[in-house]
Parts: C-alpha cells; structure tokens; sequence
C-alpha cells in the first residue's frame, strides 16, 4: 500500500524525518499530528494512520509534511484508485474510505463553525452523499502546457500541470472531451495560447472554452466565446456556458435547491451571487418579487434567459457586484421588509460590507449556501450576533474523493413566522 509514497522518497540527508500520528483531518484537508512539541499537517493522510512523513516547510511551531512511510495504515486507509493520485493537485481525499470522507466533512465543517464560527453548541447535522463517488463531475478545467504537450490538472502545490489521460472523477462526457482535446492536442490541433481547457456537459452535449474544432462539442462562432448551451435540474431549463459558473455535481442538485428553498415563500426574496440562476428560477416560483444579484455578465443573461424560458416575469436580474449594489439599495429593502434573502457566494465568502448591509437591511430569514466551511463561519460569526438564529445545517458532498464540501445553512430572525 502507498506506492506512491514511497516513490516520493528522497535520499537526501538534509531532509527531516518524523514519525506522527494522525489524530484527525483539518479543514483544508491536511492531517493533523504533534511530535516534538510541533505541530505538524500532513497531506494525503487519514485519520488512526501512524506515518513517517517528511517536512517540506516550517512556519514558527508549525510544519507541513508529506508521508515517506506509512508503518501503521488507519483502518480506514484504502489504495487510492487513481494512478495520479499524490501527483495530481484534484484529489486529496482518495486515501479514505468513503464513509470516512463524510465523516471527516462534517467534523471539518464542526470545527470551522466552532473555532471560527464562535458557535459553542453546533446542533447535529447530516451530509447527503453523492449518489455516485466516481464519474461526477459535469465540470471542468483542465490547464494546458502548449510546449510539453500536456493536459490535465496542476500538481499539488505548483503551476506544473500533470498531464492526464483519464480522470476518474469526469462524467463519461466530459471524459470523452478530455480524450477528444488530447487527440488535438497530439496533432498540433489545439491553440498555442490557450493556457486552459474549461468545459461544462448540457442535456445533449458539452459547451468548451476557449472553442476548438471537435466533432462532440459546440463551436464557438466567429468570437472565441462559447455558444451557451442547456441544463434540466430538477425540471427547470437554465442556459450555461464553459465560462460561467455551474454547479460540479449535478446528481446533487436537486437536494440541493430543495434544502436552500426549504419551506421559504412569501413577497419578497433577494438572491446575492446567483450565477446563472440555478436557485433563482425556484425562488422566483415561491415568491411574488424576486431579484438575482451576479457580477458576471454572461452568468446574469443565462440567469435571465432561464427566467424568461420558465415563463417567469416577476423575477429580474442586476448585473452587479454584490457590495456596490446592496450599498446603493440596502435603505429601499431596508425599509420594505425584506422576506427571504438568499446568498451563495464563492470561495472566499461575502465582503465584509456586504455582511454589513445585510444586517441592515435585516431579512426575516438568511440562507447561506457555501462552499467553504471556513469563510461560511467566519460570515456567520458576524451575522449571528446580528439577531439572528441557527435555524438548521445541511450538507452536501457534491466534491467526493476531495476535502470540499457544501453546505447550507437557514437563519432566521425574531421576526420570522417560522
Ligand atoms: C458559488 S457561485 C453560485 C452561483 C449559483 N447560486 C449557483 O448555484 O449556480 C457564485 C457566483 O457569484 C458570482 N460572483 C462572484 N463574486 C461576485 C460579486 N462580487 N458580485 C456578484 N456576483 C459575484 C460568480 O460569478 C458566480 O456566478
């Protein structure tokens, strides 16, 4: 077991040797371990495994290592299937068994919303597991090294792409678009300045960006953006292209608008971050007024076109930043009383303005669906205080053999009937 491990062996007698235990996995995926009054984060490790691992980095009392050795497996360790497992910077979760995966999301998103959250008593929550733990992903981004001819995803940690040939986590569509690429890319046929391949799966085929020639997926016209294409979740239509930004796990999705929806209706609801309006067509099913909040301008004419494909007028979309458009509205919504305010932002979470203007604006219920239990706290420890309860948690793993994981939390405020 741990082939690759071993293989990352360096005979250099300057490196630093350890043997850990690792006690549990941390938000961001890395083990956690102590030996000689340090603290040390292991990567590609699990929880119970007694490791030696070797430091790449230290910081004050921390360091971060990578396993040489495993000289006792956690009985939750299996082979990692993929042979560019430790390599390739996609998975970091495939050393697991599944059922420790999940458990290792909900304590990752336990401790972001204890530590970092500053909530003491985290009720107890369940994670919905992906239907399927393989062959998922109906989105991707694959970087391109036009000298080397190689195609895949960067190495963990670095800008060196690893070239793959087959990526266990694609839906077979978007596998067959990888293999399809590589076959151009083999012939010289793929574009010497494309630094990225990003490609999304619709109900019949498969929108690239930057568009190339290929029998399986939708050129672009004259322009080299991508035509938009359609994707039916749930029985509602939306537009979608490969550069704007759509759910990576559609087997999830209707789980997903289901635990963000709720019981929510009502006269008004705004939705901050909506992308091409995967919620917001729902939203807008459920609520007399509705308004959709996306900064990216092909997102909000897709969110828009879907509206208007479902026959549905009482919806509009802002094409805006979130933090310039509550600033300028947040004293109309104020003061109108706002039902359900829905928010599902990136990585990184909301500007601290725009937690600002949502307590001001003070909806009588909060949905945050994020991804990233870590800005998802650090948001709720501002918004929290602000009167408002935990009214649940959900989570979802949409991101099987990775560290990532949904989730979506309901607030609501004094003022709320439910
Ligand atoms: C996590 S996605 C959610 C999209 C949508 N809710 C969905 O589930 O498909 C976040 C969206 O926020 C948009 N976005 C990022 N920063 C933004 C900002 N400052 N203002 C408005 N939209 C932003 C991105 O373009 C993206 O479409």
């Amino acid at each position: 077991m741990g082939g690759w491990y071993l293989e990352n062996t360096k005979d250099d007698p300057a490196e630093e040797l350890v043997e850990v235990a690792v006690e549990r996995i941390l938000p961001g995926g890395l083990g956690l371990a102590h030996a000689d009054g340090r603290t040390i984060f292991v990567a590609l490790s699990a929880p119970g495994d007694r490791l030696r691992v070797k430091i790449e980095r230290v910081k004050g009392n921390v360091a971060f290592a990578s396993v040489t050795e495993i000289l006792e497996p956690s009985s939750v360790r299996i082979e990692p299937p993929c042979p560019y497992f430790g390599r390739c910077g996609g998975c970091d979760f495939q050393q697991m068994s599944y059922a420790a995966q999940l458990e290792a999301k909900v304590e990752i998103i336990r401790d972001c919303l204890r530590r970092i959250g500053g909530i003491e008593d985290v009720p107890q929550f369940q994670i919905t597991p992906a239907p399927n733990q393989w062959h998922y992903r109906s989105r991707a981004q694959w970087q391109y090294d036009a000298a080397r001819k190689w195609l895949g995803y960067f190495e963990s940690g670095s800008r060196r792409v690893c070239d793959v040939a087959e990526c266990a986590v694609l839906v077979p569509e978007l596998q067959n678009t990888l293999s399809s690429l590589r076959g151009q890319m083999e012939q010289g046929g793929l574009p010497d300045d494309a630094r990225d391949f990003r490609a999304v799966v619709g109900d019949g085929d498969v929108s690239i960006s930057p568009s190339v020639r290929n029998p399986i997926v939708r050129e672009g016209a004259s322009t080299k953006r991508p035509l938009g294409i359609t994707r039916t979740i749930a029985g509602e239509t939306y537009g979608l292209n490969a550069e704007s930004f759509f759910q990576t796990n559609a087997d999830l999705l209707p789980q997903l608008i289901e635990a963000a929806l709720h019981d929510a209706q009502g006269e008004s609801a705004v939705e901050l971050y909506c992308g091409v309006g995967l919620l917001t067509v729902p939203l807008a099913r459920r609520f007399t007024s509705v308004i959709g909040v996306e900064s990216d301008s092909s997102a909000a004419k897709f969110a828009q076109s879907s509206l208007r494909l479902a026959g549905l007028s009482n919806a509009k979309i802002a094409k805006e930043g979130v933090g310039n458009w509550l600033a300028w509205n947040q004293q109309n919504l104020g003061s109108a009383s706002l039902d359900f305010l829905l928010l599902d932002p990136p990585r990184a979470g909301a500007e601290s303005r725009v937690i600002a203007d949502i307590l001001r604006i003070r909806p009588k219920r909060i949905c945050y669906v994020s991804c990233d239990p870590a800005t998802l706290a650090r948001d709720l420890r501002k918004l929290i205080p602000g009167d408002y309860s935990l009214k649940s948690i959900v989570a979802f793993d949409m991101f099987p053999q990775t560290h990532h994981v949904e989730t979506v939390v309901q607030l609501v405020s004094p003022q709320s009937d439910n």
